[in-house]
């Protein structure tokens, strides 16, 4: 079997790098690379690492044609396409807990550098002078600190601030106002921490929501004399707006870690004594890069070698619970959608989910994109991460329904597909194995594996005589039977599993018999 390779383009601890290899990985370490160079060499590769530095954008991932998963050492994914890399079916995953606690220390070390001037006092004294009275400072003990984002580092950064006697206010329009307050945090809206913070923080991801929150209108908004740092993303803040607002003196300071262009090079912020800069270190220190690559590496390697995925951003979360309880649900979805299409031909224009029972409780998200999976694997390069997108592309309308009462079973995943014709099968688990117990709504109990004829016929004698005749005839074993009617001498379904397959020829000299309508050879 050949060997997966991984391509890294931004430094990665050597811990990852062994956890990789120690997996029977190739390893190609090559440095940062320009997305046109990246385009270049991306075709043998099955993994990418990233950290910021490397852009990943659509030209890149439209080459990679072996790409399975472009890894994230860090949080950020802002220098990922990630919808390209969903439509291409290539699961994107980042290591989101590995560098929070380093993030949110380097914040609040901009936010006392700032409170007591020590970078400018550093460079005084060194420059042989005793300014005492010059570098008079700010305690941030009873100060309000503004927080724009609780997540993993906003929600450490508050409580550190906490620590430090500061008033904490917050907004993310994401987390419930009780979880914000369980943290002993005081809810407002982005209005409220603008006009309320002495030191305002950032920590929300950039995207096209977030590109230049803050701008002349929100500078507005602050108290004078308002401490502004930026530990996320540049681009957040609009740069040239923040340099107008400190010269004004409205803004009495602000401690950069990121820019809207790295390095930042002849940026006109980086001339002003009231800003203090650092390049991108939030999680630069051995602790966070230790964990980001070991973390990332574990998950690559588990990802491809026991089809567990942890931390992708475009497949669905499962926590261990609903996990364990759909699991088999899952298999049963991709069998239904393989066994579907083979009963109906041309496009399909409209699938309709119908979950009954008491897997409605859970997620269902991942049973969706196996059903997908299954309709579409023959001829698409269709996977759990683009199965949504497909659908979508293809135009096909999708409904989903949850019914509490699954007839005699415990749960019932009915698929309806529907063109100018209309099937549907149902499914179920029966002692944990899959089972098909309705086509078109004749009940049956058939196994979804290997070879399965489906007869359409009238409810007559002699079917089933003149089948065994003729697969007899050509040495076909017949492993299981079941027959399916709705009432006694009209239409019925006859399923039966086949030891191998058969030709044309053999459908066809089945469907001579009158009472045969048509016949079906399906295979999972
Ligand atoms: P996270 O996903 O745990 O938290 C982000 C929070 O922002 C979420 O709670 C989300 O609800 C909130 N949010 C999203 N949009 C918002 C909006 N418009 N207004 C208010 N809140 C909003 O991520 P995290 O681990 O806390 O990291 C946050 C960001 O910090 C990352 O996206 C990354 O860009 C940056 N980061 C920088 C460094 C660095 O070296 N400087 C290190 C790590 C992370
Ligand atoms: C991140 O988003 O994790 C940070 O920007 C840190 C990094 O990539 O070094």
């Amino acid at each position: 079997m050949e060997k997966i390779k991984v391509l890294v383009t931004d430094p990665l601890e050597e811990k990852g790098i062994e956890i990789l290899k120690n997996a029977g990985f190739k390893v190609d370490e090559v440095g940062k690379q320009s997305p046109e160079k990246l385009a270049e060499i991306i075709k043998d590769y099955d993994v990418l690492i990233v950290r910021s530095g490397t852009k990943v954008p659509k030209e890149v991932i439209e080459k990679g044609e072996k790409l399975k998963i472009i890894g994230r050492a860090g949080v950020g994914l802002d220098n990922i396409d990630v919808e390209a890399a969903t439509l291409a079916g290539i699961v994107v995953m980042n290591a989101p807990e590995g560098n929070t606690i380093s993030a949110a220390e380097h914040t609040i070390a901009l936010m006392m550098a700032l409170a007591r001037n020590i970078p400018s006092a550093n460079n005084s004294v060194k420059e042989g002078k005793w300014e005492r009275k010059k570098f008079m400072g700010t305690e941030l003990y009873g100060k309000t600190l503004g927080i724009i984002g609780l997540g993993r580092i906003g929600k450490r950064v508050a409580e550190i601030g906490k620590g430090l006697g500061m008033k904490i206010v917050a907004y993310d329009p994401y987390i419930s106002e009780e979880v914000i307050r369980n943290m002993g945090v005081a809810v407002v809206n982005l209005e409220g921490v603008l006009k309320q913070a002495d030191f305002l923080t950032f920590h929300i991801p950039l995207n096209d929501e977030t590109y230049h929150l803050i701008g002349d209108r929100e500078f507005e908004m602050m108290k004078d004399g308002v401490f502004i740092i930026n530990c996320a993303r540049g681009g957040i803040i609009d740069e040239e707006s923040l340099l107008r607002y400190i010269k004004k003196g409205k803004v009495k300071g602000a401690a950069l870690d990121v820019f809207e262009k790295e390095p930042p090079e002849k940026n006109l912020l980086l001339q002003l004594d009231q800003v203090i800069a650092t390049p991108h270190l939030g999680a630069s220190t051995k602790e966070a890069q230790m964990n980001v690559a070991q973390q990332l590496a574990q998950q690559i390697v588990d990802a491809l070698q026991k089809r567990i995925v942890k931390n992708a951003v475009n497949l669905p979360a499962l926590d261990e619970k609903s996990l364990e309880y759909i699991r088999g649900y899952l298999s049963l979805g991709e069998k239904i959608g393989i066994f579907l299409r083979q009963l109906i031909d041309g496009e399909i224009k409209e699938i309709v989910l119908e979950y009954s029972g008491e897997i409605i409780n859970y997620d269902l998200s991942l049973v969706r994109a196996n059903v997908i999976v299954g309709l579409f694997s023959e001829e698409e390069n269709v996977n759990l991460v683009n199965a949504p997108l497909i659908v979508k592309e293809k135009g096909i309308k999708l409904r989903e329904i949850r019914k509490e009462k699954a007839d005699e079973f415990t749960n019932l995943i009915t698929v309806e597909v529907k063109n100018s014709k209309k099937v549907s099968v149902s499914g179920t688990l029966i002692r944990e194995e899959p089972r098909i117990v309705k086509i078109d709504g004749f009940s049956v109990e058939a196994v979804p594996k290997g070879y399965l004829l489906i007869c359409y016929n009238e409810d007559k004698p002699g079917i089933m005589g003149h089948i065994g005749t003729v697969l007899g005839k050509r040495g076909i074993n017949i492993a299981s039977m079941t027959l399916g009617r709705k009432k006694k001498g009209g239409p019925a379904i006859t399923v039966l599993n086949l030891d191998q397959g058969i030709d044309k020829e053999v459908i066809n000299k089945i469907e001579e018999f009158p009472a045969i309508h048509s016949v079906r050879l399906v295979r999972i």
